[in-house]
């Protein structure tokens, strides 16, 4: 019984057509005389009834169980007006249960697909996969994953850029993380590494002149997971020649709004409401702008609650904290006069844990203020702090004085966690933003040395020929041509515009505390490449995993992602990773020491 219709597009103009649909039994209800069984396939639900007067039939479909796969041969029929399902796109109609053909049984299955509502033990998903997709919300997620990753392909190759793809088995790519290493068994003792990203490869396909590439492709990298981490995820990659930043945001822009056009109605119909339609261009904050204002590299500008900057108002105050701290801001938290004093303590060890000596704050309710620190302070240095953070009854004010890398590590987390706390955050729009001129170098406690922010290729602004110079004098103010791209504060994209000369790349990597030798064994082959003729390139990746789960409201990548695995790197499907024979170790030139 070869199907003729599918379960979900049945509606009432079928009506009187004889069908024959697969699929599997969803629900099933047996109310004696009749029973109903609803049947799904992958566009949906219909309802089949079997009436007792077929016995056979009748008796044939009392075996049926959920998950069981099975062909049904039937009638469209309209349903009573009292039977009608508006829940269900094809409750208008059911099908009158002529035949029937049992394709495969199932077990009882551990996930019960018709149960929205219960969410089973993620190893449970993760191991009975196949049963976890088969609900509704995991389906319309690989849905929505295809159709934004196919319109962005569709945008890019309309637009002259070629899918061009690089090697998995290749060298280490510096991009921060460890590798994940391949032994090779025809060269005893060598290793290839996954690749981090194609970085190196679409750079020496500029240098090969194919002038714009794209790829969707898996990065490998072995860091310790978040719910935004997996060990191997999806990247856009894309690099173009002879462009400047503003060229390669300006493209990605015009590459997300054709993309959020084309899946504008699955988005609508996934929040159950119309979300507000973006414009472009896109806000873009220097890193300055977003650490000053947010804290944060990587703004969530859904909600407001801004740093405000206090350090010139404290110069003279009697509170030494905040008189000899380097900086001191404070944020306005909006209504916070309800939070209670142990609200307050929380939020002061909070500060705490993030590294805060402490938390200082203002209450501003309407019999007057209340702080532990406004005896510290004459009335009018208090008033001027109110009046710079726009302080009015209800509020509470609170500050952290330390180092600026402090105060903003701590007063930004603390804003997302206020933002989260007084339910300030709308879930159902997209922030997007970019944050430009990073640091070119930060300083590396652990390594003792300059390290690169982004990665080791990225262009800096201003001249590059006195690159050393500018170093010598101040390595932290150099600035990177270098953007990362955000959506409702998490980063799902980050690129820069390539040194393409020689001379300045080997530079770079001296600035770095590389040794000569270092570079030439781990990039000898790239800085030859620049020396054949390399053009001036750009370019950017998005994370797709991130950018989907955003877009379809998940709080973890993988449910964006089909076979992800756990956040101790395991795959509770396969198994993997597993042991490998001794056989195989000794084919390798490999001896376990474990
Ligand atoms: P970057 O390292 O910033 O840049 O990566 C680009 C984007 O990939 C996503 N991402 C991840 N997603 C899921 N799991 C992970 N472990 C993970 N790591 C990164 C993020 C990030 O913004 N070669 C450069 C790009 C370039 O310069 O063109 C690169 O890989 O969303
Ligand atoms: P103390 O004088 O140490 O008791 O501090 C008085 C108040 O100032 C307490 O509420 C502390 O949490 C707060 N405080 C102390 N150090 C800092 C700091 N570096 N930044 C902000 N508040 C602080």
């Amino acid at each position: 019984m070869k199907r003729t219709h599918k379960c979900g597009e049945i509606r009432a103009k079928e009506v009187d057509q004889a069908v024959i649909l697969n699929g599997w039994v969803h629900r099933r209800r047996d109310h004696g005389g009749l029973i109903f069984i609803d049947l799904r396939d992958r566009s949906g639900l219909v309802q089949i009834v079997f009436s007792s007067k077929n016995v056979d039939l009748h008796i044939q479909a009392s075996q049926l169980r959920i998950e069981y796969v099975i062909a049904v041969k039937g009638k469209v029929v309209r349903r009573s007006p009292e039977t009608i399902n508006k829940e269900m796109p094809t409750g208008e109609i059911e099908i009158t249960g002529d035949a029937l053909e049992i394709l495969n049984a199932a077990k009882t299955p551990p996930i019960e697909v018709a149960d929205a509502r219960t969410e089973p033990d993620e190893m449970v998903r993760l191991k009975y996969r196949y049963i976890d997709l088969r609900k509704d919300k995991m389906r319309e997620n690989l849905i929505l994953r295809h159709k934004v990753t196919k319109s962005m392909a569709d945008y890019l190759d309309n637009d002259g850029f070629l899918e061009i793809e690089t090697p998995f088995l290749t060298k280490s790519t510096p991009e921060g993380a460890r590798d994940y290493l391949v032994p090779s068994r025809v060269n005893p003792g060598k290793f290839y590494a996954l690749p981090q990203s194609p970085q190196l490869f679409k750079q020496i396909l500029m240098i090969a002149g194919l002038e714009k590439y794209f790829q969707v492709v898996r990065c490998f990298r072995d860091e310790d997971l978040r719910a935004d981490r997996q060990p191997e995820f999806t990247q856009l990659d894309i690099e173009l020649s002879f462009v400047e930043e503003t060229d390669v945001i300006g493209l990605v822009e015009s590459m997300m709004k054709h993309s959020l056009d084309a899946i504008e109605k699955d988005i609508d119909q996934y929040r159950g409401k119309t979300i507000p339609k973006i414009s472009l261009p896109f806000p873009r904050l220097t890193w300055e702008e977003a650490m000053s204002r947010f804290g944060s590299d990587k703004p969530d500008t859904r909600f407001g609650l801004e740093l405000v900057d206090l350090t010139d108002l404290m110069k003279n105050v009697e509170f030494k904290v905040f008189r000899d701290a380097p900086m001191v801001k404070g944020i306005n938290v909006k209504g916070g006069e309800k939070f209670s004093r142990t609200d307050l303590d929380k939020l002061e060890e909070q500060a705490k844990a993030l590294g805060a000596k402490g938390m200082a704050w203002i209450a501003i309710s309407a019999s007057g203020l209340k702080s532990p620190i406004i005896k510290f302070f004459k009335p009018e240095e208090i008033n001027a702090i109110v009046e710079r953070m726009r302080g009015e009854t209800g509020d509470v004010l609170i500050f952290a004085a330390d180092k600026p890398k402090v105060v903003h590590q701590v007063l930004g987390a603390l804003r997302l966690e206020l933002g989260k706390k007084l339910d300030l955050i709308d879930k159902n729009s997209f922030h997007f933003l970019w944050v430009t001129d990073f640091p070119l170098f930060e300083y590396s406690e652990n390594e003792k040395r300059w390290v690169s922010n982004h990665h080791p290729f990225t262009a800096p602004h201003g001249s590059w020929d006195d690159i050393e110079e500018r170093f010598l004098k101040d390595p932290a103010s150099l600035k990177a041509q270098a953007y990362d791209f955000i959506l409702n504060g998490t980063e799902i994209g980050g690129g820069s515009i390539r040194i393409h000369r020689p001379d300045i790349q080997a530079k770079i990597f001296k600035l770095l505390s590389l040794s000569e030798q270092e570079t030439k064994s781990r990039f000898g082959f790239f800085l030859e490449a620049l020396e054949y003729g390399a053009p001036p390139h750009g370019g950017i990746a998005l994370g797709m995993d991130r950018l989907v789960m955003l877009l379809a409201g998940m709080d973890s990548i993988r449910d964006v992602i089909a076979f992800p695995k756990t956040q101790a790197a395991l795959c509770p499907l396969s198994g993997a990773p597993d042991e490998v024979s001794p056989g195989q170790l000794k084919e390798l030139n490999i001896r376990s020491i474990s």
